[in-house]
């Protein structure tokens, strides 16, 4: 393990990381059938480098759908909720039995400490627009087979869909200076697709059904919300918190989300 650069570029994430665990919410399996579909490389027995890989939710899946996965990221917290999860798995998402131990490695991805062409797949879950647009791609497509794809995801609240979810990101816009995202009308997803000349891109609708507590442990996870001191998150998470249970007094929220899924070459 080093410090320096790399404590410096996983210090964000870090400090939220048992939030992030808690809070949020995995990729639905569609996503993994149209990444298959539009990459053309079948997860089951695929090598692939998993970068910004956090806490594992995407590497956890992937894992239990037969990659073997190299998880890289440069927040120690992070990635210690990662490899402690996976020495508990049995294979719980998927139906085969326990998964390949885990690669985990402490890295920046920019500078991915792995040999050329070793990978079928560099995946960035909700983690590319944290790295160089060009150097990372540069990176990826190093390690990656000749034939192999480079995929970004996002798992975003579908504000437009709900008024309540509307609302609660405008509260977010408002509160929060550094907030980007649906309730700023020239939000648009990371531009990915920009570093690509053949691109495939997909929206994935689902739903997300989640405790009012959870999904505050997922705002808490927000790196804007570990920007804040904890003074100001904490008011800006109870102002949440009691909207949310004036409009869902039984606790429960049926959350509209889409996946943003592009798949590159
Ligand atoms: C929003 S989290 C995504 C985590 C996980 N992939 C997921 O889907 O939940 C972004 C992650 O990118 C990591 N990250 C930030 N800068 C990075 C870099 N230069 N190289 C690799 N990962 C980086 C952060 O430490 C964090 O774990």
């Amino acid at each position: 393990m080093s410090g320096g650069p790399l404590k410096d570029l996983g210090r964000v994430f870090d400090s939220v990381a048992d939030a992030y665990d808690a809070g949020r919410p995995a990729y639905p399996d569609e996503m993994y059938r149209a990444l298959s579909e539009l990459s053309g490389v079948d997860l089951d027995g695929a090598t692939t480098v998993d970068v910004g890989a956090g806490t594992g939710i995407l590497t956890r899946a992937l894992r239990a759908r037969g990659a073997q996965v190299i998880a890289v990221d440069p927040g120690a917290e992070m990635l210690a909720r990662l490899v402690s999860r996976a020495a508990g798995e049995g294979g719980e998402e998927g139906e085969r039995g326990a998964p390949p131990p885990v690669a985990a490695v402490l890295a920046d991805g920019n500078a991915l400490p792995l040999a050329d062409g070793v990978a079928d797949l560099v995946t960035y879950a909700q983690s590319w627009h944290w790295l160089d647009p060009v150097v990372s791609i540069a990176e990826a497509r190093r390690v990656l087979r000749p034939d192999g794809a480079i995929v970004g995801c996002w798992n975003l609240n579908h504000a437009a869909q709900a008024d309540w979810l509307a609302a609660y990101e405008a509260r977010l816009a408002e509160a929060v200076p550094t907030y980007w995202g649906p309730a700023v009308e020239e939000w648009s997803v990371p531009p990915i697709a920009a570093a690509f000349e053949v691109i495939e891109e997909r929206w994935i609708p689902w739903t997300r059904l989640v405790g009012i507590e959870d999904f505050l442990l997922g705002l808490r996870s927000h790196s804007y919300m570990a920007a804040m001191s904890p003074q100001t998150a904490d008011e800006l998470v109870d102002r949440q918190r009691v909207e949310l249970r004036k409009a869902f007094p039984e606790g429960l929220l049926s959350v509209p989300m889409r996946v943003y899924l592009a798949v590159g070459r």
